[in-house]
């Protein structure tokens, strides 16, 4: 089980400050209204800090968020809900008696896993922990648009009262593999001490293409009932970074 998002985790909800959350929490219902209008539960895949988590409440669902990082667990601990429980796993490792009408993976957790075998094996239990035509909706990094946009290193700056963050995202690019290792270098001043604190960490993530996921989905009891950008409904192409896949369990 991957670490990386420990030390990262004091640091995200503010980095992603602007993040439209709500849209897409709204996205996600619509696509489950079309496909799945009956479903009431809910588990969330690399739930993080428990937005959406909070969110699928909100409209109803219950809902499990399931996350491996203890320190993201314990932010996403603080958003309170009667229908919102959490659970300290992976989505390899997860093995829960219940089964739900849908599971999401979302903001790219998909792209976390880097390999085959990584692959089949969550995709297998994700399917063991979904009820008969229970939807599994992810978002991921998609080939096309990786290959032809190629990342490069990118700065951000964020900050709050207490703190600035400057976080600089470098790419190393494993042709290869499908794999971009993005090494993040964090600089968090503290405005009260006046203090620098430094952390680096890197997120190995992986793109696919669409014949990737169909072959994925087969081999683990899946089919793709949808594809398409995440957000805005689109058609993917070339420049579209992050697409959004609606699966049925078979
Ligand atoms: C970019 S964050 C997204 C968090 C949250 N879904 C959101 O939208 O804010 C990716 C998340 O995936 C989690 N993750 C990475 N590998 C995972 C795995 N094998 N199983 C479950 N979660 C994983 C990380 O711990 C992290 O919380």
């Amino acid at each position: 089980m991957k670490k990386v998002f420990n030390a990262y985790s004091s640091y995200y909800n503010l980095l992603y400050k602007d993040k439209d959350y709500v849209s897409e929490a709204d996205y996600i219902v619509d696509l489950i209204k079309q496909h799945k209008p009956e479903a009431k539960t809910l588990v969330e895949f690399g739930s993080g800090t428990g937005k959406h988590a909070l969110l699928f409440c909100e409209k109803g669902f219950q809902v499990n968020g399931v996350e491996p990082s203890a320190e993201m667990l314990k932010i996403a601990q603080s958003n309170s809900h009667t229908n919102l429980s959490f659970t300290h796993a992976s989505i390899e490792s997860l093995a829960l008696a219940e089964k739900f009408d849908v599971a999401t993976a979302l903001f790219h957790v998909v792209s976390y896993l880097n390999e085959n075998e990584e692959l089949i094996n969550s995709f297998r239990n994700i399917h063991k922990h979904l009820n008969e035509g229970g939807l599994f909706i992810f978002d991921l990094w998609y080939t096309p648009a990786v290959l032809s946009q190629v990342p490069e290193k990118r700065t951000k700056i964020t900050e709050d009262d207490h703190i600035k963050v400057i976080r600089n995202a470098t790419p190393v690019n494993h042709w290869n593999k499908n794999i971009i290792d993005v090494i993040y270098d964090i600089n968090v001043f503290d405005k009260e001490n006046k203090e620098d604190y430094v952390l680096s960490e890197t997120h190995n993530m992986r793109h696919f293409s669409i014949p990737e996921i169909e072959l994925l989905a087969k081999l683990t009891g899946f089919e793709i009932i949808k594809t398409e950008e995440f957000l805005s409904g689109e058609t993917p192409g070339p420049n579209t970074w992050g697409v959004c896949f609606v699966l049925s369990k078979v």
